[in-house]
This record gives C-alpha cells, structure tokens and sequence, in this order.
C-alpha cells in the first residue's frame, strides 16, 4: 500500500468540477507508467504537478492530452462534460486541451507570427493575434522572425502564445522554466501571473517546485506513476518531510 497524504478523494466528479480524471493506467508498449491516476481541478485553478525525475510528470499529461503514447488503457477523462478519454490528440486539442511541450515544438522555418496563424488554422475562437501582441509585445517586436531563431524564453512565450490562440479550456504546461535563464524565467513568470490572473485553468510540471508552488492554488505530488499527494500549494510548502521525500527538496 502506498502512503496516501491525501485527506479527501479529490477525484471524485461532480457537475462544478471543471476537469477531471479517474484511475488513469496508461502505457508505452509493455511499460506500465501511469498507475491509477485520478484528481479534479476546478475552473480557473491552477495546480503544480510535481514529483522526481521519471516519476510520471510528462506521460501525466501527455494522458490527458490523449497523444498516443503512452497508450490510454483504463480510465476516464473529462473537461468541460467533454468525455476526453473518447477522443483523438487532434479532437482532445479541439475540445480545449492545450499542451505546451517541454521541447515547445516550434515550428521551424516558420515565422513568429506564421505559427501563430497556424494555431489558429481552425475558426480563431481563441485569443486574436492583435491581442496575443498586446500580452506578449516581444512576439509582437519579432513577428517576421523565423521562430526557431527566437530564445528559449522567447520560444516559451510563443508556445504559451500558441495555445491561447486557440479555444483553451485547460492549459498544461510541461516545464515552462526548462533550460532558461533566471532573467529569462523572470519574464516566464510575468506570463504565467497573467495566466492566473486571466483564471486559465492550468496544470504545471515544473522542476522548480518552489517557484510552481508560490504561483499555484494547489498540488498534487505523483511518485512512480501513481498521486501520493493532493492538497494546497501551501501545505507543500510548509511540509518539510513531504518535500524531502518526494520532491528531495
Ligand atoms: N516513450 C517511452 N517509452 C518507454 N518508457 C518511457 C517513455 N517515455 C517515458 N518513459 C518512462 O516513463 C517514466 C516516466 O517518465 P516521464 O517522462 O513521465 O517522467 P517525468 O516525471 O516527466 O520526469 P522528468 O522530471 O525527468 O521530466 C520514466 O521511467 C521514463 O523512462
Ligand atoms: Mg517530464
């Protein structure tokens, strides 16, 4: 039996819960890598997804996010009373999902502004590049640009801008500081101050736990593929022996 911190099933659905997922076991091939996982998020929230190394951070999402692998075997998904666990990468995109990747998959040989009109390639129901620029005036300054000449903090910006362009109804950032600078992750950060303060419902990995914790509502902590942990952001922060076993911090 693992130890559950967790003083309430969070899981549990109800009609308010914004998103939701249930006993979750997905795998690359024979591998089974995400064991049962299960947890809500209320709209507007944001909640840090934390844990070591290989704990299951990036296959977490890429669950939710219904890329192909690891494959979804067992389990359910829903966001916004949309059943995501039915669905396609492409069709979970359609239905609000947006996943910004840890490599940020820029579009090479593409513009800044080119990739994002390709974002928004379907009837643009998310935000419009006009106002994309008004919010990230470094986008705007670079907008001929060939994006993957942009730097890294520049990259996250326009992978963050990207998924705003379109219809997002749950933001999943993978990692947004990675390989940035700290005067870079500074700017990083402005962006997802104005994420919270826009009530974008979003799920952040991020190694720099403290930095995702002072920005989050809540927190869950997975350890080998499974929530050990589900709680406020707060009781992370204050709980030495929590971060020390499972975040080594
Ligand atoms: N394509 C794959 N095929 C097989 N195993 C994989 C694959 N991708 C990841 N894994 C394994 O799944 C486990 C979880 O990996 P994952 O990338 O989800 O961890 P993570 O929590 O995001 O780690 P990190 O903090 O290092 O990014 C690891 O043991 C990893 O080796
Ligand atoms: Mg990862």
């Amino acid at each position: 039996m693992r130890p559950q911190v967790s003083s309430e099933p969070a899981s549990v659905a109800s009609p308010s819960t914004w998103f939701s997922c249930h006993d979750l076991h997905a795998y690359y091939g024979e591998s089974y890598i995400v064991q049962g996982v299960g947890f809500a998020v209320r709209e507007g929230e944001i909640v840090a997804l934390l844990g070591r190394n290989g704990a299951g951070k990036t296959s977490t999402l890429r669950t939710i996010a219904r890329l192909a692998d690891p494959q979804l075997k067992n389990g359910e998904i829903w966001l916004a009373g949309k059943p995501l666990h039915r669905m396609s990468a492409w069709q979970a995109a359609r239905n609000g999902v947006g996943l910004v990747p840890e490599d940020r998959r820029i579009i090479a040989g593409l513009t800044v502004e080119e990739n994002l009109q390709l974002a928004q390639i379907e009837p643009p129901r998310g935000w419009s590049i006009e106002r994309l620029y008004e919010h990230f005036p470094r986008l705007a300054e670079r907008r001929r640009q060939d994006a993957v000449t942009l730097s890294g903090g520049e990259q996250q910006m326009l992978a963050v801008a990207r998924a705003l362009a379109r219809d997002v109804k749950l933001l999943l950032l993978d990692e947004p500081y990675e390989g940035l600078a700290p005067v870079i992750v500074r700017d990083i950060e402005q962006i997802l101050e104005e994420i919270k303060s826009l009530r974008f419902t979003t799920i952040i990995v991020e190694q720099n736990a403290i930095a995702a914790l002072h920005l989050s509502d809540r927190a869950l902590i997975l350890d080998m593929g499974q929530i050990v942990f589900d709680g406020s952001a707060r009781d992370v922060i204050d709980n030495k022996d929590l971060r020390q076993q499972y975040l080594a911090l």
